[in-house]
């Protein structure tokens, strides 16, 4: 066993699955194992599984799945040996010395080199702040916008100074190369060779990913010049649309409270945390995203959006309604003041203020209805608007349920028949496929939906029931079988394991070569046995009845001999009526 393998299994053995990835996705106990909404697709109905019995996961939606590390891979989007490392520190597991990092050994990760850049910056950043001289200018600032030295420090707040090359001096002189902080963004390349540092003259908001490691900036200019904020450009470890700012430090406090609150700017953030408010996020300047909703959803069940009352954000609000709707998390809507952002109303006001207008917040969808209806004001021109308007959101809806939910509100509210409402809709809805024809993709779930039966019950049987694999070899279940990859760990187990009367899962899934055929082999493994123990040898002999009509029926066509080939076509269809065992029960979770 190489070294990675027996740390690899030593971590496994210090870790629980379930406890590791219930600190990003809230699982409920559902039989043998927990389920939750998944962090790597859309879904409303929970089909990310977490099996204690396995320690393993597996999406029955999108098919995604494995052990912890696959997880911590996937959520954090990092190497495996990163993964490894990651888990070592986090569950105290010592790292031999090729895998630690301290050891110049170890193969290079782009994304660990730009973290480790960025981290240089932000500690040469958050460290000029305490300069007497070069300083003063981002800490006057930092005193005007009354955000004390505690919230500088959590949040490694920091400055750069209004000069054209103190970030790229410092990183010169102790990386010697600026490969690293070019790619990161901190660093521009002069014309006439040479370097200069982005940031000039701002002080700095370092944004932190969910491992707490520094992905990329925010800087704000110190007067009314423009642009307001300079960000770090996209990189390979900065994806505007899948990070929040705060969310490292706020984590908690929402999965606590059931529900996190979503502004605007890095400084409502702040703002709030100083006064004592811990579950706020805000976007990087840009909208929404379902990858933002994704996360979120680990740790709330709802999302307060607090957007200025002004038109851009209402139009945002509303766009983000679909997004909610469709991840399966219910969102409100908080109204602040005119002129204010949580930050100027809270430092003015009172948390105490905010948390009632907080508990004042409507659902989007309601204040969206009752937003177009006051613009309609019972012109009919103005309520044929507002419908208009409303149908592209409601088509954008994965479930007919809520779709007609929503239509019956919505009708109620303008007083128009539900009837012609929803006829309208099917016109919008046949408009919009027309649109979408050509671009389709197989979707994979819905195929797999299909084709239950014979290929899962053997999977279920093999898996559940490894004693019997032995019989299972034996047969010619191919004739049975239609899906290729549940043909395909057939033929592996065929050829690996005849002759023996045990098996490893985990071994037998490591000699599978396809990705289809792991994903089905995982679905089985974390799905709940359906046969008892003796009820197996019913299953097998079914099978091998099945089996024999079949070939025989095979053999006498291709003979030619019509008589028996009838014969055998008859008694197949005498079985057919037969009830077939449990044959119906869903796909277990
Ligand atoms: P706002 O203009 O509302 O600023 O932008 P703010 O957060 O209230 O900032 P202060 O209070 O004036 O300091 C909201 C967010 O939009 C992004 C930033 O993330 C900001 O926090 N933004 C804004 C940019 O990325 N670039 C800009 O030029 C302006
Ligand atoms: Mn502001």
């Amino acid at each position: 066993m190489d070294s990675y393998q027996s740390v690899k299994e030593e971590i496994k053995r210090a870790v629980d699955i379930v406890e590791l990835i219930g600190q990003f996705v809230q699982l409920k106990k559902t039989g043998q194992n927990y389920a939750g909404l998944c962090p790597f697709h859309s879904e409303k109905d929970p089909s990310f599984t977490v099996s204690p019995a396995r320690q393993m996961f597996h999406c029955f939606g999108c098919k995604k799945g494995g052990d912890l590390f696959a997880f911590w891979m996937a959520y954090h989007q990092i190497s495996f040996p990163q993964a490894m490392r990651d888990l070592a520190e986090k569950y105290h597991v010592s790292l031999p010395e090729a895998h630690s990092g301290s050891s110049g050994r170890r193969e290079r990760d782009q994304k660990e080199d730009l973290l480790r850049v960025n981290g240089m910056a932000a500690q040469f950043f958050h460290h000029l702040l305490t300069q007497p001289d070069k300083g003063k200018a981002g800490r006057e600032y930092f005193e005007r916008r009354s955000i004390p030295s505690e919230i500088i420090s959590a949040f490694k707040l920091g400055y750069a100074a209004d000069e054209w090359d103190g970030l790229t001096r410092f990183l010169k002189d102790k990386t010697g190369d600026l490969k690293t902080a070019l790619e990161a963004g901190l660093i521009l390349p002069k014309k006439t060779g040479g370097y200069y540092d982005r940031f000039r003259g701002r002080v700095i908001f370092p944004i932190f990913d969910l491992r707490k490691q520094i992905v990329g900036f925010g800087g704000r200019v110190l007067d009314h010049s423009l642009p307001k904020y300079l960000n770090t450009p996209e990189t390979p470890i900065f994806q505007k649309g899948e990070l929040l700012y705060g969310l490292h430090m706020a984590y908690e406090a929402i999965r606590k409270t059931g529900y996190v609150v979503i502004v605007e700017g890095y400084t409502d953030v702040l703002a709030l945390v100083k006064h004592g408010f811990q579950g706020a996020v805000a976007t990087l300047g840009t909208a929404l995203t379902r990858d933002h909703i994704r996360r979120l959803k680990g740790y709330a069940q709802e999302a307060v959006l607090v957007f200025d009352p002004d038109a851009a954000g209402m139009a945002a609000a509303m766009r983000s309604l679909p997004l909610f709707l469709n991840e399966g998390m219910s969102s409100k809507v908080l109204i602040l003041p005119k002129g204010d952002d949580p930050d100027t109303f809270v430092n003015t006001n009172s948390i105490k203020a905010f948390q009632e207008l907080l508990e004042g917040s409507i659902p989007t969808f309601d204040f969206f209805l009752d937003r177009k209806l006051a613009e309609s004001r019972s012109t009919i021109e103005g309520r044929s608007n507002a419908v208009k308007e409303v149908i592209p959101v409601l088509l954008d809806l994965n479930s007919e349920v809520q779709r007609s939910l929503y239509a019956r509100r919505l009708s109620e509210k303008l007083g128009v028949p539900e009837s012609s409402f929803l006829k309208e809709m099917e016109k919008e809805k046949m408009q919009k496929s027309m649109k979408a024809e050509g671009s389709q993709v197989q979707d994979r779930s819905s195929y797999q939906e299909v084709k239950v039966s014979d290929d899962v019950f053997f999977l279920n049987v093999l898996v559940h029931h490894p004693g019997s694999i032995e019989r299972l070899v034996r047969l010619n279940l191919k004739s049975l079988l239609s899906d290729p990859p549940t043909i395909e760990i057939f033929e592996t187990i065929a050829r690996n394991y005849r002759g023996q009367d045990s098996f490893s899962l985990e071994q037998m899934m490591n000699n599978l070569s396809g990705e289809p055929a792991k994903e089905v082999f995982r679905e089985a493994m974390v799905s709940p046995s359906r046969f008892q123990d003796e009820e197996v040898h019913l299953i097998l002999s079914d099978f091998e009845e099945r089996i024999k009509i079949k070939t025989t029926a095979a053999r006498a066509k291709a003979s030619g001999d019509i008589e028996s080939y009838n014969k055998v076509l008859k008694l197949k269809r005498e079985r057919d009526v037969l009830p077939r065992m449990k044959g119906n029960s869903q796909e277990g979770r």
